[in-house]
């Protein structure tokens, strides 16, 4: 593979997956297509500027965009996505554009030029909820929440691609996903950043919903063997089997910080919110992947990086953001 395109480049695990390849992969040059939207960032391509680097500004659901991007690529890395469930609570629109719609347009323009592996980076939200036991990659489609329905829809497309015209798609699923330069919207860097500045991490509902933890170098190691290695048509789980709680997270967080476990503050559950995620990683791990990074290692490295850079995240609380967090958590907070 010698040039590849990584759409959403400059978001929290596409940054990470281009910084990946360019320390692998000697030879190989890396193009970015990203919109930068709220959650791209150029700051997480400081480390990746390079002569094996070039990064284009727009959008995967224009056709023009998309396809003066792929041209010269013999791979796509597909990361692009509107990617926050709680914003997909409170409207759709965007997510229909760029995890449908974009995922068409890039679909249709790697067809016309014969690109020769195309990865589409999903989710194991795709599958809902799972009281116990793991999901493995051919049981039912049951999205729960706009975000995880247009994954689904993407998703959908890519195959359909595969059947009709052959299209060499792959897919990845993958679990949640923490580690530097995540967008402090998601829990993990939420929480840390306020315990930093000593204000209350908001817990959804009981705060007994499960979700397993995979550090994003080892996701990303995932997503280059199944684009390397995997076969066209098939899909991959990727997940530690971290399974936690997130009253479990929250309070080790807070260990790890030595901060007081009364930051933490239980309000209104999430609309729809999904109890546990779970998936089987088997078909990747016979692959030959396995994940580096443990738990304990990797939250300590995370809480380390938020604490060392917090130049990269207090100028984004200080933006958007903040009119975001006083809108969805100002009543949360105040109930
Ligand atoms: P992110 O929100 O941090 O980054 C998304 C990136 O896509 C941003 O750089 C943004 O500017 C870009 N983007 C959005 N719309 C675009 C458009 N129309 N055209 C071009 N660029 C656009 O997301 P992330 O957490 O890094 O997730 C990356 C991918 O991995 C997504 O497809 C997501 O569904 C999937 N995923 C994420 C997780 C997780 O825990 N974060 C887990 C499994 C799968
Ligand atoms: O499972 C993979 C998915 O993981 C990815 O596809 C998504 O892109 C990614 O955002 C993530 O979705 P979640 O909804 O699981 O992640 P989030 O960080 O928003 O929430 C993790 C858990 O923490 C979830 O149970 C909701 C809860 N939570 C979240 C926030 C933001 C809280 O209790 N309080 C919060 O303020």
């Amino acid at each position: 593979m010698k040039r590849i395109l990584v759409t959403g480049g400059a978001g929290f695990i596409g940054s990470a997956f281009v910084r990946y390849q360019l320390r692998r992969y000697p030879d190989v040059h890396i193009v970015v297509l990203d919109k930068l939207t709220y959650a791209g960032n150029l700051d997480n391509l400081k480390e990746a500027a390079s002569d094996r680097f070039t990064f284009i500004r727009g959008d995967v659901a224009n056709r023009e965009d998309a396809a003066n991007a792929m041209n010269g690529c013999d791979a796509i890395a597909h990361f692009a996505a509107e990617s926050h469930v709680d914003r997909s609570l409170a409207g759709a629109a965007d997510f229909i554009s760029t995890n449908v719609a974009g995922v068409n347009v890039i679909l249709e323009e790697a067809l016309a030029r014969g690109i020769k592996r195309i990865l589409l980076v999903s989710t194991d939200e795709v599958y809902g909820s799972i009281e116990s036991g793991a999901f493995a990659e051919d049981a039912p489609l049951r999205p729960r929440n706009p975000y995880a329905a247009s994954k689904a829809a993407g998703e959908l497309f890519g195959l359909a691609f595969h059947a009709s015209h052959g299209s060499p798609v792959l897919i990845t699923r993958g679990s949640n996903t923490y580690g530097p330069y995540q967008y402090p919207e998601k829990a993990l860097p939420l929480f840390i950043t306020n315990a930093i500045d000593g204000q209350p991490l908001p817990i959804y509902g009981d705060g007994r919903n499960v979700r397993d933890w995979l550090f994003v170098d080892d996701h990303c190691s995932g997503i280059d063997l199944v684009l390397r290695n995997g076969e066209p048509g098939q899909i991959y789980n990727i997940a530690d089997g971290n399974e936690k709680q997130n009253n479990e997270v929250a309070r080790r967080l807070l260990e790890l910080m030595n901060a007081s476990p009364s930051l933490i503050r239980f309000v209104r559950d999430r609309a729809g919110h999904d109890r546990r995620y779970a998936i089987d990683s088997s078909k990747i791990r016979a692959l030959g992947w396995t994940p580096a990074t443990g738990w304990e290692d990797g939250m300590a490295a995370t809480v380390r990086w938020y604490k060392e850079n917090e130049w990269w995240w207090r100028k984004i609380k200080r933006g958007d953001f903040r009119e975001y967090y006083d809108r969805l958590y100002g009543p949360l907070l105040s109930e």
